[in-house]
């Protein structure tokens, strides 16, 4: 079955552009061969703490004529046995739903379906700390990413793509934090230059101290969305970064405090986790912590428990023998402890 893909709204970071299929279950991401071959080997304890592995899809991508980029892909019988049953209900339920197309020639032009067109963005521009998002509905580093039109080389080109669970799909104001773990981000075959800038870049931050850096964020309040980016990450010291994650539970905090117990509840079983899990390196990881920004009550039993916390990004992992690496990643579980602590502190 042929299916048109269209660009996901709710990416907080990331270098390429990530698509999402109509249904919204699933999204898809160039493929990176070392990032498929984590997912298919990793050991099962880890399943529940990251996205599904799908498949492998390959997308052509287009110009459609009118200026915009077309992204198709044809399903095979395989992903669609693992993908999702109730395939064909949910596509036509969603059909009218596409807000944005990226634009094919000069992607420094943004248009979106429902009429907004964000015409004075310039490829120069730098993000501000905080931007609201009501007017876009989409995260504005969607926007740039779209700028800086990656997606512009593939045209007349039929890329593979691997295709993950949409974790932020039953979310329907998805609140998302993305955290960058460990403390080493490069890989272990990265070259003597790169690691050399890594490292440098790693002092500077709290990836260094903590195991941990802020890489975007979207916290959505009273209406709107407040959005940060990795470059405003990147300045935050120890206590801001602690300040940043107390404000993106302040919403939780006072009115649904089970999204805290739910979000550290599952920290505590991924530490668990990777804690026995020798020669592991998550180099470059992110988690993703998630809850419903939607509705403000705990009346609605079924909002109220909604949150998550999950890692993505394995394009710079590896499982190595315990031979050649020893021990679990401690920067790793560095990083977790310290979001421990930093929950802990403002939940009290
Ligand atoms: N499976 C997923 N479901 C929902 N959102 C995702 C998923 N994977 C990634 N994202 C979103 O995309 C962003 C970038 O993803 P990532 O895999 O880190 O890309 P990159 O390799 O370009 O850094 C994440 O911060 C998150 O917002
Ligand atoms: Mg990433």
């Amino acid at each position: 079955m042929k299916e048109i893909l269209v660009p996901y709204n709710n990416q907080v970071t990331g270098h390429d552009c990530l698509l999402t299929t109509k249904d919204k279950t699933s999204v898809c991401k160039v493929r990176h061969q070392k990032e498929m071959d984590f997912y298919q080997n990793m050991d099962q304890s880890l399943a529940h703490f990251t996205p599904k592995f799908q498949g492998v899809i390959d997308v052509t991508v287009t110009d459609d004529g009118k200026g915009y980029c077309r992204f198709e892909t044809l399903w095979n019988d395989t992903i669609l046995d693992k993908h999702s049953l109730h395939r064909d209900y949910i596509l036509d339920r969603d059909a009218n739903d596409e807000k944005i197309a990226y634009r094919s020639a000069d992607p420094v032009q943004l248009e979106r379906e429902n009429g907004f067109r964000s015409n004075d963005y310039t490829r120069d521009q730098k993000f501000e700390e905080s931007k609201i998002l009501q007017d876009t509905g989409q995260n504005p580093w969607v926007d740039r990413v779209h700028r800086i039109g990656r997606h512009v080389k593939y045209i007349g080109r039929t890329i593979p793509y691997i295709v993950l669970e949409n974790i932020s799909a039953n979310f329907e104001r998805p609140c998302i934090l993305d955290l960058k773990m460990g403390t080493q981000i490069h890989d272990l075959d990265c070259p003597r230059e790169k690691q050399r800038k890594h490292v440098a870049k790693n002092k500077l931050t709290t990836t260094c101290t903590m195991g941990l850096r802020l890489c975007g964020l979207q916290v959505y309040e009273c209406g709107s969305y407040h959005c940060r980016d990795k470059y405003y990450g990147r300045g935050l010291s120890e206590d801001g970064l602690h300040e940043n994650i107390k404000l993106f539970f302040s919403c939780a905090k006072e009115n649904r405090p089970e999204v805290l117990s739910i979000i550290s509840d599952k920290i505590y079983k991924l530490r668990k986790a990777v804690s026995v899990l020798d020669g592991y390196r998550f180099n470059g990881t992110s988690l993703i912590l998630m809850y419903e920004g939607c509705g403000n009550t705990t009346a609605d039993a079924n909002i109220a428990y909604r949150a998550d916390a999950r890692v993505v990004d394995f394009a710079h992992s590896s499982i190595c023998t315990p031979r050649d690496q020893e021990g679990p990643d401690s920067g790793f579980i560095l990083g977790l402890d310290n979001l421990l602590k930093s929950i802990e502190k403002f939940r009290c």
